[in-house]
């Protein structure tokens, strides 16, 4: 994420992510899975902003700034919010009479598994932290941060793109060689992640990381394009026929490769640059997708 000040203020982009890798291990006993995953920051933000109030209370206004054709899908502005959480319990460890507005810009769609929520909350504790002079240490913000959800860790760690274990929250930076181009696309409808693990068949036995890891690493487009996989696809299709007919709108145009990102509903395809990634965006446009951009992966 990337933060920055202004007077009192604090100014924060929070990226969406995608998930080039996602297998589901196995079910664990606490009701998480366990997860091998690589996720990737990407050039899609919303923004915050952090205004301190002499009041002690937290505040959350939200602005929705992503196309109409997504419909009205609701963001919060309750305890609902990850960054109404994220604040509270940042509170905890502030000054009693510390409170903030917060402004946050949508443009990340939400229900889309682009983990807009995650990063959000994950710029709030990083934000607040600087706000309100408590300078807890990258650890604790990340012990905070994973029990506010599974991926948020990933979105205070300084690389942007890791391979992650555990449900999601332990962390292993890549330095990935190479920007992915990508268009990123969403159907109306969303899917609740916690439905769609549910419905996953885990595959103990399925297919690794390590080469599409080796790929970023060594800067070849060719070893990450083969190597996306995405447990989650299968179970998310099955609940949602919006995310069946992106794919299909996918198959159509020719991209390197393509696949759903987390528990969906947004899908990602890899293109050889920029600007056929802005092409296609606007041929699956064309084609009645109602979102879809052209973005890219951070380096
Ligand atoms: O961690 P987070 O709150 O984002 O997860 C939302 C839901 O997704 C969990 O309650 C759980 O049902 C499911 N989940 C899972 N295994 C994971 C991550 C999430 O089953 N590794």
């Amino acid at each position: 994420m990337l933060l920055r000040q202004a007077g009192s203020c604090w100014i924060g982009q929070a990226p969406a992510k995608v998930n080039l890798f996602l297998r589901v291990i196995r079910r664990r006993t606490d009701g998480y899975h366990e997860l091998e995953t690589v996720m990737a920051r990407v050039g899609l933000s919303d923004t915050l902003l952090f205004v301190p109030t002499t009041d002690a209370g937290v505040k959350l206004a939200v602005q929705m700034a992503y196309p109409r054709s997504l419909g009205a899908l609701p963001v919060p502005e309750t305890a609902d919010n990850l960054v109404v959480q994220a604040a509270q319990r940042l509170k905890a460890f502030a000054d009693a009479s510390a409170g903030v507005k917060i402004t946050l810009i949508k443009r990340v769609p939400a229900a889309a598994g682009l983990g807009g929520g995650s990063s959000d909350a994950a710029t709030t504790l990083a934000a607040l932290n600087h706000l309100w002079r408590i300078g807890l240490p990258l650890g604790e913000l990340q012990r905070i941060a994973a029990e506010l959800g599974s991926d948020v860790p990933f979105f205070l760690a300084e690389s942007p793109v890791a391979l992650c274990t555990g449900r999601g929250e332990q962390m292993q930076s890549l330095s990935p060689r190479l920007s992915l181009s990508l268009v990123l696309a969403r159907p109306e409808a969303g899917l609740v992640t916690a439905a769609v693990y549910r419905e996953c068949r885990p595959e103990p036995d399925g297919p690794t990381a390590g080469r599409l890891c080796d790929g970023l690493r060594g800067g070849a487009v060719g070893p990450v394009a083969q190597g996306l996989h995405n447990t989650l696809q299968t179970p998310a299709e099955r609940l949602s026929p919006m995310v069946s007919i992106v794919r299909a709108a996918f198959e159509r145009e020719r991209f390197l490769a393509h696949q759903m990102t987390g528990s969906g509903t947004a899908y990602f395809g890899i293109c050889a640059n920029s600007r056929q990634a802005r092409r296609m965006a606007a041929r699956l446009r064309a084609a009645g997708i109602p979102w879809a951009i052209a973005t890219s992966t951070l380096i």
